[in-house]
């Protein structure tokens, strides 16, 4: 489809030409953030540390040596990013709180001044008419749980489990929707496998005891809302990709069936079939005797909702000779890229809200898409005259959103029941092992002197969402 790029003052339409009356009156549209990536204060209120505050000071482990220690100091401008939320005109705002800030050791002992911070935040977003969406846990686990193996410990997801009933009791009362791990698989995968991201451990397959820990915190957590929150929506939210194949043959095929499984399968089944994929199909050394009985009843227990993250689809083929992995993932020829290298597939998300229903049925329960973004090379243009402000000119960011809003409205359209979409991210931010390096916000934050500066992008989600062009 060719489409008519948008142009600043037209109304807020989407690459189809549609606009926000596609979509149910009652959708959440938003933006979201992590703690460790916006927060900064890292020692405030009794604050403990985390496995990123640790991983993020080793030698090496992230671009330029880039720490969350001020990120966007968002700890202490949190009212000046809610008002710059206010202006954007989202009726939604999904954020993490940091654990170690409510329970600085992880267990036990809780610092009611990193509460506070969270009560504050959700009063001021109700004020403002923006529903929270809490996700309890965005990989800044605390250090202590960490020393004593951290997700690879069972104990760890008991620990999430107190934490969420924690937070649940006091914020309860005003927050409705609730996300309790955000990418198990990115934390098993990055922390516990490849070691890219914290707690850094390189254990390839031998990391599965986080995967399934994780999740168990998952269904622990859940249990713990639920009892706090009578009627809670609460569910999770899974990274999912759409893998394809890069030929026909039955070596590519299978290669893309066990990449899908460790992917996506891994997470999606435990907690809509109560069941880990096929060990044939997963084609790995996964030892499982980490698998209790009764874990997988409490992992799949029903969902309110569960949150996608989209940011685009894998193409796979067989693995080399000494590729540890069934698989190889290799780049899709003819797309454009982000300033991450991964390509643009707008499709790709409309095709796996699709898919995922069409695998799961009824067993899926109601979606919301709970990131989606790009990072590219944004450029401030300083004010050239007194008179004039700083701008950021990303056109194509605008066009990814556009044309994934529509995919979006596509899949409603095929019958997905999605209720919710929230732009990674409202502010450029600390991109974890990538640190400031990538710019995925729709504001631009001049990190030496903390402004904010509202990107083009900012003023077409303004626009699409029935705000001044
Ligand atoms: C994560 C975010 C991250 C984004 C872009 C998602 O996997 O949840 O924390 O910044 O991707 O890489």
């Amino acid at each position: 489809m060719t489409t008519t790029p948008w142009v600043p003052g037209e109304p807020g339409t989407l690459s189809d030409g549609r606009d926000r009356s596609a979509f149910p009156t009652d959708f959440l549209w938003g933006t979201a953030t992590a703690s460790y990536q916006i927060e900064g204060s890292p020692t405030a209120d009794g604050k403990g540390a985390s496995i990123w505050d640790t991983f993020s000071h080793l030698s090496g482990t992230t671009s330029e040596g880039d720490t969350g220690d001020i990120a966007c100091d968002h700890y202490v401008r949190m009212p000046e990013d809610v008002a710059l939320m206010t202006g954007l005109g989202v009726n939604a705002y999904r954020f993490s709180v940091s654990w170690p800030r409510v329970q600085p050791t992880g267990s036990g002992a809780v610092e009611p001044r990193g509460l506070d911070f969270y009560d504050r935040l959700v009063d001021q977003l109700l004020a403002h008419g923006i529903a929270p969406a809490l996700t309890l846990y965005h990989w800044d686990l605390p250090q202590a749980l960490e020393d004593e193996g951290g997700w690879l410990n069972r104990d760890t997801a008991h620990r999430f489990g107190d934490y969420a009933g924690v937070v649940a009791q006091r914020l309860g009362d005003r927050v409705h929707t609730w996300i309790t791990i955000n990418e198990a698989v990115v934390v098993s995968t990055f922390g516990y496998a490849l070691g890219t991201h914290a707690p850094g451990k390189f254990l390839l397959f031998d990391s599965f005891p986080a995967t399934h820990h994780v999740l168990l915190g998952h269904g622990l957590g859940m249990q713990a809302v639920r009892h706090a929150v009578p009627g809670a929506r609460v569910g999770i939210t899974h990274n999912l990709s759409p893998v394809h194949a890069v030929t026909d043959s039955e070596e590519d095929r299978r290669a893309a069936a066990a990449m899908d499984a460790i992917q996506n399968r891994m997470y999606m089944d435990p907690v809509l079939l109560g069941s880990y994929p096929d060990p044939d199909v997963v084609m790995a050394p996964i030892d499982r005797s980490c698998v209790l009985d009764g874990d997988l009843e409490i992992i799949s227990r029903p969902m309110d909702m569960l949150g996608i993250n989209y940011y685009n689809p894998t193409l796979v083929k067989a693995p080399g000779e000494g590729n540890p992995f069934p698989f190889e993932i290799t780049a899709m020829e003819g797309y454009e890229t982000t300033a991450m290298g991964w390509p643009v597939v707008p499709d790709g998300l409309r095709e796996l809200l699709v898919g995922e229903k069409a695998r799961y049925g009824d067993a899926l329960p109601p979606v919301m898409v709970t990131e989606n973004g790009v990072a590219y090379d944004d450029v401030l243009v300083e004010a050239p005259a007194a008179s004039d402000v700083a701008h950021v000119d990303d056109p194509k960011r605008v066009e990814y959103l556009r044309s994934h809003v529509a995919a979006v409205a596509a899949a409603i359209d095929e019958g997905v029941d999605v209720r919710g979409y929230f732009v990674w991210s409202l502010l450029d931010n600390f991109e974890w092992a990538e640190g400031f390096s990538k710019r995925f916000g729709l504001i631009y934050v001049d990190y030496p002197t903390q402004r904010r500066i509202p990107k083009l992008s900012y003023s077409w989600y303004r626009a699409f969402l029935g705000g001044p062009a």
